[in-house]
């Protein structure tokens, strides 16, 4: 019998407001969209909406506003499924929104309004010292402060706990923090950016993930999108290759794949068999609109994986 994960996401909570556009603009330009769609994102969120609804028990340690968007934010995490007794209403500030362009190929420009997100603090961590010891992985990204990420990824490593770091939105990083995360799962931008180079291309991808794990992760994951993912680990590097398919948005992609990342890790999967699991799980996403709207079910990834093509 499968073992459930039980995941820990300290991360951000925000409400998505979508447009689809002809094109993403440029600089000083205006393009006329479709109509404005709000929807549940938010890094951590979407991370915790994604392992949930693969079947892992899953707590979230976040902030949100007690306005309008923060209720229906709690709402849908609830109701996904996701431990809400860490999620602080923070009656200070408002809500974090997401302004989110999208392409007709399904590509897309964030710009994130922090709000409440930004006030995520380490007393906050601290508090949740329980969910810590209960988990059997905590996963990260950088939309809350640095400060808060640093303390729970110190707090993960005392209690022996695997952390999963996804350095998203990319920012330069201390190398001692890096040096107790056991995966980095970049992008090719983020990876670039860690690394100090304009731009990583594919076929570089496994070179510059085992020179990303000799700064201190035990293990690099850099995702390719839909070629997938180069993974550098112990045993050397490898490509797992991705599962194609049409993308319509792939807004939360990335969080897809860190979801199923953890939720499979934590079940206890390889390396290698959770990456190809979560690049499934990350095709699925990308054939729908909208964030934590967007995470595919546990039958519909193991369908995938049988079959071969995301629809
Ligand atoms: O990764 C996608 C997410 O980034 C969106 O849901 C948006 O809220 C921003 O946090």
């Amino acid at each position: 019998m499968l073992r459930r994960a039980k995941v820990l996401v300290i991360g951000s909570s925000n409400t998505d407001m979508v447009v689809h556009a002809p094109k993403i603009p440029e600089p000083g330009e205006t393009v006329l969209g479709g109509d404005i769609l709000l929807a549940a994102g938010g890094k951590g969120a979407n991370q915790a909406v994604a392992a949930s609804r693969l079947g892992a028990d899953v707590t979230l340690v976040a902030r949100i506003g007690t306005d309008i968007f923060g209720d229906r934010a709690f709402s849908n995490i609830a109701s996904s499924g996701v431990i809400t007794k860490y999620v602080v209403r923070d009656s200070a500030t408002p809500s974090g929104v997401a302004l989110i362009c999208v392409d007709p190929v399904g590509q897309n420009s964030i710009v994130v309004a922090p709000g409440a997100n930004a006030n995520l603090s380490v007393t906050d961590v601290e508090a949740a010292r329980v969910a810590f010891e209960m988990c059997d992985i905590v996963v990260l990204q950088l939309e809350v402060p640095i400060e808060t990420v640093s303390a729970a990824v110190e707090m993960a490593h005392r209690l022996g706990k695997r952390v999963v770091l996804n350095p998203a939105p990319a920012q330069a990083l201390d190398w001692a923090l890096l040096s107790k995360v056991h995966i980095l799962t970049p992008n090719q931008s983020e990876a670039a950016l860690l690394l100090g180079v304009p731009r990583i291309c594919p076929d570089e991808a496994g070179q510059a993930a085992e020179q990303l794990r000799g700064i201190g992760p035990e293990a690099v994951v850099l995702t390719l999108g839909e070629q997938g993912a180069a993974v550098a680990h112990v045993d050397g590097t490898m490509i797992v290759p991705g599962r194609p398919t049409i993308a319509i948005d792939s807004t939360a992609a990335g969080d897809c794949f860190n979801g199923a990342l953890v939720t499979a890790l934590g079940e206890g999967m390889p390396l290698e068999d959770a990456v190809a699991f979560a690049n499934c799980a990350a095709s699925l996403s990308i054939t729908r609109s909208g964030a934590q709207a967007s995470m595919p079910s546990r039958g519909e990834v193991e369908e995938l994986m049988r079959v071969g093509r995301a629809q």
